[in-house]
């Protein structure tokens, strides 16, 4: 599968006379692991929230796909179109296990005709994908930050998503533990899922990104290669040379 997963046109969000997004366009393809990076007030997560039905912008289209625009869609029905994201805070369930977190994850979204044996199939490859299987009857609240990461990964892989949005996925994570987070986010990547990362650490970014989105005060500063946003000057003077 080819072509567009996802088109952000002309978006424009404000809150108050504050606009945090300010006429931002993207195409995000099938089969491309796109970064999103800046500095902090960018707009980063505030544009993860558009997508995710979270935040209504003022003006713009969201097209997923060869749907039509999603800009006005609910949380619930971009999540069943398959649109799933893992949070910057990691938002655990008191008093639940990992496999339930994972049970939880594959609920709704493309496989939720899933139940019993092929349910729990479907739970054991992702616990297995994302390193956990030894922590399944583990509560969820016992684990490690990096853990509790790749809790939330899971929790959206399980539901195989075609767009798949993580923010911050290594943020506070171990060199050791970021590199099972690359390898993680690598087997993620397939012809017919687009994936969008914010983060923060552009050697991270570097090894799997196929482009960055550059963005600055709500519209996009840069887009193309890491390498050549590193030696982009303007990206260097608002985000990289500091
Ligand atoms: N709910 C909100 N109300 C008011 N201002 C907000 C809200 N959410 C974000 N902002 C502002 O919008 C700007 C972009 O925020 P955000 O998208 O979180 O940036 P980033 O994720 O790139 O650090 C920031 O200046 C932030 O303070
Ligand atoms: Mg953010």
């Amino acid at each position: 599968m080819n072509g567009v997963a996802l088109l952000v046109d002309a978006v424009t969000v404000e809150f108050g006379s504050f606009r945090a997004i300010d006429m931002l366009s993207l195409a995000i393809d099938f089969g491309e692991v796109r970064a999103v990076i800046g500095p902090n007030g960018a707009g980063k997560t505030t544009l993860l929230d558009v997508i995710s039905g979270i935040t209504r912008p003022k003006q713009g289209r969201v097209v997923f796909g060869d749907r039509t625009d999603i800009v006005r869609a609910s949380e619930s029905e971009i999540a069943r179109a398959g649109i799933r994201r893992k949070f910057q805070k990691p938002s655990i369930f008191e008093g639940l296990n990992v496999r339930q977190h994972i049970e939880i994850g594959a609920q709704g979204g493309l496989v939720r005709t899933l139940f019993g044996h092929a349910l729990d199939q479907r739970v054991d490859e992702v616990l297995e994908a994302a390193g956990l299987s030894g922590l399944a009857n583990r509560p969820a609240s016992e684990l490690a930050h990096g853990q509790k990461q790749w809790l939330e990964i899971g929790m959206v892989m399980a539901s195989n998503p075609a767009l798949l949005m993580l923010d911050e996925p290594v943020a506070g994570l171990t060199d050791e533990e970021t590199e099972r987070t690359i390898a993680l986010v690598r087997k993620l990547r397939r012809a017919d899922r687009a994936i969008v990362v914010v983060e923060h650490d552009m050697d991270f970014v570097e090894r799997i990104a196929d482009r960055v989105t550059v963005l600055h005060e709500g519209r996009t500063l840069f887009e193309g290669l890491m390498a050549d946003a590193r030696a982009n000057e303007r990206v260097k003077d608002v985000y990289l040379g500091r």
